[in-house]
């Protein structure tokens, strides 16, 4: 499959509000019937698919729209959801080419529908204007997938199992590329058995494209003085996990900052869930890292990796946030900098600020004329603004904390030490002793993952690194700031400086050497403004960081039941959320959050 290149210049819609009713200006078409916005989409996508009672009966639905437009089936979906009880799995997967600046769609829907006590909730957790996939958690068991682009070519790059079909593309008069056969044919492929679809057009050729992609295709009276509708239900068998058939228990070995994320979210989808793990305690070796910073690296790269980096920040800051606001887990945001090494290193990052074209309270240029940049304290002339930068300060007691009070049962000072099928049961050795796995299995342990898949060639490295805190330093600074390596300010006094490289090293001793070069970053970086500083190492960290040949991670099934998560390199706090749910998403049956191109790229099996 031929990727879509990314990114793609995302215009957003553009419209005009007409006696309370939303007009986009680019199609000259309402978003709403006049009627009644709220009222219309109940009538047509919720009652029209009979959600109340299919939420009341199933544990997941995964819906697809085609236009998330202003949100209005969403939120009227979230009602219904809500109106049952909230316990099916709500999977939202829309896509949308113009997607609304925030302020304007909180003022379209202030001026379309009133109040609505979920906007403000939605909004806030709505992704940049950025193109492609981005996956946002509203509630533990409802998630919204929302795909920028255009439908007709982002469609191919869907993994989902689709149980209804919202087709709200404007008029097919007006838009016409919502309304293709061709676009219909790859419900096909999408569609889960008993799928079904409405939508407010009756249009003959409507009718005749969803008849022809599998549907038997029914004209109920349409909403107000509409005469008719759409509905239908798909007449194949596919494939696709069946209702009854998700998997209920998910086994994890490693117990750092991939196996605890997988876990958390497991459990919040109502999975019964247990680590094994060979330390003393969860959030030990790779993940015992002091402050861990979760950002993106502004780089011209815009193939697989880079596309997956950006992903993969996003979803880690609304993963971190989203538990902070259950529990404190040391997450402290605020704005980054980002200084080049060079002058070729700066042109290529501010090419790449433009290509990315993202708002400026997202990511912007500052140099020397900027006015806010001399109060930076910084000894370097140019830098990006990264708008919002995640520390993870003392994190590990914390997350041991969410564990306890979750259901995740944790096994610490416990080894696996084999796989076996056993009458093709899943069978893990565990120490001396074999033990059976009900349910599926993830491998979270990079240290020994190769000693439990021996025919698998993960293609892993070893690269050794050291922070330092460092103290003396006179200055004080509001970001971290990021180049070869970092520096963040640590809550104890001083400031944490990351890292060394050592490709190839296993050792985790910390070592003076290193501390002189963790010190050195501090000196190249921070102004003294005339003040001699004294600096020096107060404690140091070593770890090993588990790299792939192609820096990509590994998250994906290998055989049946027994999936892998990890090599992350020197990304685990900032990957582990994304590719969390990619696994768990492909175990329960949910759309894939990434495209399915992306998804073959950190696939285990890749090498
Ligand atoms: C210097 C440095 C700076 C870094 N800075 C950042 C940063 O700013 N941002 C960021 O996102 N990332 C950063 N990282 C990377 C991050 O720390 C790691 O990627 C992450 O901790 C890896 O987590 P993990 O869960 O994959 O592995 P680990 O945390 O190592 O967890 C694996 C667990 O598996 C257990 N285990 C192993 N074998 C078995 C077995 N057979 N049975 C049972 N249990 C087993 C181990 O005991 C271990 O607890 C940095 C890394 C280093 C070294
Ligand atoms: C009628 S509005 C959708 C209303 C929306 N369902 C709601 O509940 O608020 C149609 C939407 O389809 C979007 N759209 C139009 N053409 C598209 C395309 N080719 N791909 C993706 N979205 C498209 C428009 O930008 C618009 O937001």
């Amino acid at each position: 499959m031929k990727r879509i290149p990314w990114p793609q210049t995302i215009s957003p819609a553009a419209y005009s509000i007409q006696g309370g009713v939303v007009h986009s200006t680019t199609y000259d078409d309402p978003y709403f019937a006049s009627a009644g916005a709220m009222n219309e989409k109940e009538y047509v996508y919720i009652k029209g698919n009979h959600l109340g009672r299919r939420f009341r009966e199933s544990r997941k639905i995964t819906i697809l729209e085609l236009g998330f437009g202003l949100g209005l089936n969403f939120l009227s979906t979230l009602d219904a959801h809500a109106a049952t009880g909230g316990d099916c799995v709500l999977d939202y997967v829309a896509f949308e080419k113009h997607p609304f600046e925030k302020s304007d769609l909180r003022k379209c829907l202030r001026e379309s529908i009133g109040a609505h006590a979920r906007v403000d909730d939605v909004i806030a957790k709505l992704p940049p204007l950025l193109s492609g996939f981005h996956r946002v958690m509203i509630y533990p068991k409802v998630m919204l997938t929302l795909i920028y682009g255009d439908a007709a070519e982002y469609i191919k790059e869907l993994e989902a199992s689709v149980d209804v079909f919202f087709l709200d593309g404007f008029s097919p008069k007006k838009n016409r590329v919502m309304w293709t056969p061709r676009l219909f044919a790859s419900f096909r492929r999408l569609a889960a058995t008993g799928a079904t679809f409405s939508t407010y057009s009756s249009a003959s050729d409507v009718r005749r494209g969803m008849i022809h992609a599998g549907f038997d295709v029914g004209l109920p009276k349409g909403f107000g003085s509409k005469r008719n509708m759409l509905t239908g239900t798909f007449r194949g068998e596919n494939d696709s996990k069946a209702n009854g058939s998700i998997p209920a228990d998910l086994t994890i070995v490693g117990g750092g900052i991939a196996g605890c994320s997988l876990a958390l979210r497991a459990a919040e989808l109502g999975m019964k869930v247990r680590i094994i793990e060979s330390g003393q305690s969860a959030m030990g070796r790779g993940s015992s890292n002091p402050l861990p910073l979760v950002r993106p690296v502004i780089s011209l790269d815009f193939g697989p990796r880079g596309q997956f980096s950006w992903y993969a920040y996003l979803s880690a800051m609304s993963f971190y946030r989203r538990l902070s606001l259950s529990q404190p887990i040391g997450w402290h945001e605020s704005a980054g900098l980002q200084i080049p090494s060079s002058d070729v290193e700066w042109n290529k990052m501010r090419e790449a600020v433009d290509i990315l074209a993202l708002q400026d309270d997202v990511l912007k240029c500052l140099d020397d004329d900027s006015d806010s940049f001399s109060k930076l304290n910084i000894k370097h002339s140019r830098a990006l603004m990264i708008g919002q930068v995640g520390q993870l300060r003392q994190c590990q007691s914390f997350i041991l904390r969410l564990l306890e009070g979750s259901s995740v049962e944790v096994l610490t000072g416990k080894t696996v030490s084999k796989l076996a099928m056993d009458s093709g049961r899943l069978g893990i050795r565990q120490d001396s002793s074999p033990f059976q796995v009900d349910g599926e299995l993830v491998l979270c342990n990079p240290q020994d993952i190769k000693r439990l898949l021996p025919d698998t060639d993960l293609k892993l490295q070893s690269i050794r690194g050291q922070s330092t805190q460092v103290v003396g330093h006179p200055t004080s600074f509001d970001f971290p700031i990021c180049g070869d390596g970092y520096i963040a300010q640590s809550e104890d006094g001083g400031v944490w400086s990351s890292g060394t490289f050592d490709v190839g090293c296993d050792s985790i001793e910390c070592r003076d050497s290193d501390d002189l070069k963790n010190m050195a970053r501090v000196n190249n970086v921070l102004k003294f403004d005339g003040k001699s500083p004294s600096l020096t190492a107060r404690q140091a960290w070593a770890g090993i960081r588990y790299a792939t040949h192609d820096r990509m991670p590994h998250a994906g099934r290998i055989r049946g039941g027994v999936h892998v998560l990890t090599g992350f390199g020197s990304r685990g706090f900032t990957w582990a959320p994304l590719t969390a749910e990619i696994v768990l998403s492909d175990i329960l049956g949910l759309s894939c959050p990434v495209e399915r191109s992306l998804k073959k790229r950190i696939s285990p099996l890749r090498f």
